[in-house]
């Protein structure tokens, strides 16, 4: 899959699958943010774990941007990781990459797909929709433990419904038999607690 970014002279510019030879790139990209606490750090084997969820934009050869859509539920999935180099914000690679993520959510016959985010503004754009974060999957809350921002987090949960009446994956659902395996470990009290934790 190679989709032209943009037309004529700029017909340079492509989003596609990610390559192993990439991670490089996108460590630096994701990692630069990350240093600014805006995103999640990822690490080298995080990425080549997680290689094929990942989208990537290229400007004349060169990776200016990146996003991945993760699979939570058979109804939910997360768009993450979403980053355009500091160089080439604003000329459309991020909202082109956002829409191949939802277009691959849809393919995959995907409800519902959410995000975390500190941009809502850039994501409104694109049909995204505040939600209540209590609403989203509990195994979405273990990225949280490693977040500089978990016990004061002011990030936004957004969600973009692919289908008429996806509300109902919404709602408070019972904790999955994997959720249910973690009791008695360290991980279920601090998942069970509200996200924003302390915001003085
Ligand atoms: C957020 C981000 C991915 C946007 O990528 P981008 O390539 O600059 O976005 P685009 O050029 O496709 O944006 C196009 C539209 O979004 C709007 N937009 C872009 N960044 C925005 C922002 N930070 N806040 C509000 N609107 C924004 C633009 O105004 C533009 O709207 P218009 O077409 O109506 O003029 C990029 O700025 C980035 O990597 N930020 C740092 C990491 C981050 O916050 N990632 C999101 C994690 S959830």
């Amino acid at each position: 899959m190679e989709i032209e970014l943009q037309s004529g002279a700029e017909t340079s510019r492509i989003i596609r699958p990610a390559e192993l030879a990439d991670i490089p790139a996108m460590l630096r990209l994701i990692n630069g943010y990350a240093a600014q606490a805006i995103m999640l750090p990822r690490t080298e084997l995080e990425l080549c774990e997680g290689l094929r969820e990942f989208l990537v934009a290229i400007d004349n050869g060169e990776l200016i941007g990146c996003g991945a859509l993760h699979f939570y539920t058979l109804h939910m999935a997360e768009l993450r990781s979403l980053a355009v180099s500091p160089n080439h914000t604003r000329s459309g690679a991020g909202q082109r990459l956002v829409r191949e993520l939802l277009e691959q959510a849809r393919q995959y016959g995907i409800d519902i797909v959410f995000l975390f985010t500190y941009v809502p503004g850039f994501f409104l754009k694109l049909g995204f929709q505040e939600v209540d974060r209590a609403a989203l999957p509990l195994k979405t809350w273990k990225d949280c433990l490693r977040c500089p921002h978990f016990q004061a987090c002011d990030e936004i949960a957004m969600a973009y419904l692919l289908t008429p009446g996806a509300e109902i994956y919404m709602s408070a659902q019972p904790p999955t038999p994997e959720e249910i395996a973690l009791e008695g470990s360290p991980l279920l009290p601090i998942l069970s607690q509200p996200r924003i934790l302390d915001k003085s």
